[in-house]
């Protein structure tokens, strides 16, 4: 039977936004998770370089894959070899890969709900069945060790995110280590996406390899390298892995953009630069966590990382995507509704990208203050 996939619901919100633009309005894109900041300067200029100098055919970077080995160590202190790396078209196709290698169509994969609505439509294209944990609030819309362990039977896998996409929530050392006991005990292997690593405003996120080297993870260049549209990303597989997801890639995927490559490896000697737009986040972060309140939106989890607020709109509604549309018409701000990140609540929640420039987030409150005043509570 054919997957039935939905698509983003953000992604027509940003049309909408995109024709109201062209009709002269003025927009404020918080819709999408993806840094307004362009790729470093580094990463821009060896683009430069190597177009003249370079013929561009299939490749993949050792340099890259070395420097990718080098950054494990001095931010995780963690040890792997660059071997261990597959270089692709982002975290997505990483994710696919690392699914397709590693499970068969009918296996279950666990996860969060509210979380990345990809996870669910990956799996549904590749045949494999999500397990949406319902994950409230109260533990911070995240996946917990007890939770996992409830599931009946054991899944064969589980995805996990932290910094998670639509929270920015972490999941702490204790309870990561909890979940991995748990996987160890029920045979639950695991895939961590982290792609907002490089994004946290409490303290730094550590990867999954220190508690797991059986693992698998995730992560790309789209969000703290600020290079979403340079489709560069990698799988992080342990070295009994790497031949079995190569030669997926080989035939999935092939290599990733040769003209990436060279930039990612560039992006390396800017990471003050990257580290100057975390410093933006937090500023607007702070900034939207002090206004909230006065927009009545009071059931938050406070984001750890990445950049996002997904607050709850219970009270204004029941249908987000149109509360999304209304906001949009009224105010030009464009969000993304909370259905594309969990189809049983996400009816009642709203998610913010604060990945804007810092007036942009003055504007955005100075304009949502009077509307969401001015909104009707639900009877
Ligand atoms: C949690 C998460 N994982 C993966 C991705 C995919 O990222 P990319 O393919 O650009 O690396 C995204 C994109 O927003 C995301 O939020």
């Amino acid at each position: 039977m054919k997957a039935q996939l939905e698509p983003f619901h953000a992604i027509a919100i940003s049309k909408q936004a995109h024709a109201l633009k062209a009709e002269g309005r003025s927009i404020i894109h918080m819709e999408f998770g993806q840094p307004s900041t362009g790729a470093p300067k580094t990463a821009i200029a060896k683009a430069h370089a190597v177009l003249d100098a370079e013929a561009m055919g299939y490749w993949e970077s050792a340099p890259l894959k070395e420097r990718l080995a080098q950054f494990y160590q001095e931010r995780y202190g963690v040890r792997v070899d660059a071997s261990q790396f597959i270089l692709t078209c982002g975290a997505s196709p990483a994710l696919v890969l690392a699914l397709s290698s590693t499970f068969s169509p009918g296996d279950r994969i666990a996860m969060a709900r509210p979380g990345y609505v990809a996870y669910r439509n990956t799996l549904k294209a590749l045949h494999m069945e999500p397990v949406e944990i319902a994950c409230g609030a109260e533990v911070g819309f995240q996946l917990t060790a007890a939770a996992l362990a409830a599931v009946e039977p054991a899944p064969q896998g589980v995805i996990i995110a932290s910094p998670a996409n639509p929270t920015g929530t972490l999941i702490k050392a204790d309870e990561l280590q909890a979940i991995v006991t748990v996987c160890r005990q029920r045979g639950i292997r695991i895939i961590s996406d982290e792609i907002y690593h490089g994004l946290s405003y409490v303290e730094p996120a550590q990867t999954i390899l220190a508690y797991e080297p059986q693992a698998q993870v995730v992560s790309s260049f789209s969000k703290y390298f600020s290079m979403a549209g340079w489709r560069l990303g990698w799988l992080l597989a342990p070295p009994e892995h790497v031949e079995r997801a190569q030669a997926y890639c080989g035939n999935l995927f092939l290599t990733a953009p040769s003209l990436s490559q060279h930039a990612g490896l560039a992006a390396f000697d800017a990471l003050d630069e990257l580290d100057g737009h975390l410093q933006v986040y937090r500023e607007n972060r702070r900034l939207l966590l002090a206004a909230l309140p006065e927009l009545g939106l009071t059931t938050v989890a406070p984001p750890d990382g990445a950049f996002y607020i997904y607050a709850s709109i219970a009270h204004l509604t029941d249908d987000s995507l149109a509360f999304c549309q209304r906001l949009l018409q009224d105010t030009g701000i464009a969000s993304a509704p909370g259905i594309d990140f969990d189809p049983v609540d996400g009816k009642y929640f709203i998610r913010f990208s604060f990945a804007v420039s810092t007036a942009e987030i003055e504007e955005a409150i100075r304009r949502m203050k009077p509307w969401f005043a001015a909104q009707p509570r639900k009877v």
